[in-house]
């Protein structure tokens, strides 16, 4: 696919129309390689995306690596207790300087041991004694933006336009940072997944339209007529208040893990935050391929909790997960069919993913300028 076809292509979404009238994006959205390739640089590149966990980088030293579509970043906190972020290529030769998780002292690249500060600064460059024209101080690694947000940490490769405070202010009344902060981590989780990335979200941001055909367990917990779907700037957010007499129609209980109700945050592009009274999960959506991806839970837990509760919660949401594992690779086999091209929104659950839509739609045009 050439620029011009790629460009037509974006042009086809029609983000103008009102919900009923509108149509999805072309499959090719989610099958054609280039526009992975145009995504890493119009939405991953130019968003706060999730970097880590605030618990894995506590420590002075702390760093953990992460990967975007072949963009490497590491986080670290510095001697001065100062959270930094950085692209994780080396000043010489462009080699991976960490990887993984630790707690360091220093960042040594491990080709040619050129040595870097926690902030960020070049501390030595073996045998480059003789170099002309190389000041020291113009080699640090490159940084990049980072902020906290209760137990999560993010990352911008570029130059935002808000703060994740600012963007998120309005998600605080239903998910309050300061208290998640206080939640137990307990695991990580990360499941394979043979689809685009899109094809997660929009199945998450179907406003729990597949909830009652898919999800039976679950479904008998909520009381889906109540579901309700919020839009905001960058972030929406589905809730829904639990049955009143749940479990019945399929003889589990799950009651003690969905608690009050359900509150599903997502964060664009590809973050979501999922709250059962008193656990906590989040879902990160990780582009791989074109019809590649992995999603990363993490779960946390309020209190010192009981084991039992806690095996129980994570079989349950391994369930429903194995469900939306399913289904989104059937949809991915679907979307490369000749019969298919897009599809329609029901407009009055589907308008998250809509919302989804437009702001992709918005980054793609904006870097085709
Ligand atoms: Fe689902």
């Amino acid at each position: 696919m050439d620029i011009d076809e790629i460009e037509r292509e974006i042009e086809r979404f029609d983000a103008e129309l009102p919900i009923a009238s509108a149509w999805t994006p072309p499959s090719t959205w989610y099958t054609a390689p280039e526009f992975l390739e145009r995504e890493r640089s119009a939405v991953f590149r130019a968003s706060w995306i999730f970097a880590c966990r605030a618990d894995q980088v506590r420590e002075r030293g702390a760093r953990v690596t992460t990967d975007v579509l072949g963009d490497a970043y590491v986080v670290v906190r510095g001697d001065d207790g100062v959270l930094r972020g950085f692209h994780n290529v080396c000043r010489h030769h462009a080699a991976r300087v960490a990887d993984g998780e630790a707690c360091v002292e220093e960042l040594v690249c491990p080709y040619h041991g050129w040595t870097y500060n926690l902030d960020g600064s070049l501390k030595s460059a073996p045998r480059s004694a003789g170099l002309q024209d190389f000041e020291r101080e113009r080699y640090g690694l490159v940084p990049v933006q980072v902020e906290e947000f209760g137990p999560l940490v993010f990352l911008h490769a570029g130059y935002p336009e808000r703060t994740v405070a600012e963007e998120l202010a309005d998600l605080v009344p239903f998910l309050d940072p300061a208290e998640l902060a206080g939640m137990r981590w307990v695991l990580r989780r990360t499941y394979p997944m043979q689809c685009n990335w899109k094809v997660f979200v929009d199945n998450y941001l179907d406003g729990g339209y597949h909830i009652s055909h898919l999800h039976h367990g679950l479904a008998s917990q909520l009381d889906l007529t109540k579901y309700k779907t919020e839009v905001f700037g960058r972030f929406n957010v589905q809730t829904c208040p639990s049955h009143e007499d749940p479990g019945a129609s399929v003889g589990k209980d799950l009651g003690a893990r969905i608690g009050e109700g359900a509150v599903y945050a997502w964060i664009y592009p590809n973050l979501m935050l999922n709250r059962y009274g008193p656990t906590l999960d989040t879902n990160l959506v990780v582009p791989v391929g074109p019809d590649r991806c992995e999603v990363v839970f993490d779960y946390w837990f309020q209190g010192d909790g009981d084991d039992a509760f806690v095996d129980d919660s994570l079989a349950t949401s391994d369930e429903t997960q194995q469900e939306d594992v399913w289904v989104s690779e059937q949809v991915q086999r679907g979307l490369n069919s000749a019969a298919y091209d897009s599809g329609r929104y029901a407009p009055t659950v589907e308008h998250g993913m809509y919302h989804f839509h437009r702001l992709l739609a918005a980054d793609l045009r904006a870097s085709a300028l």
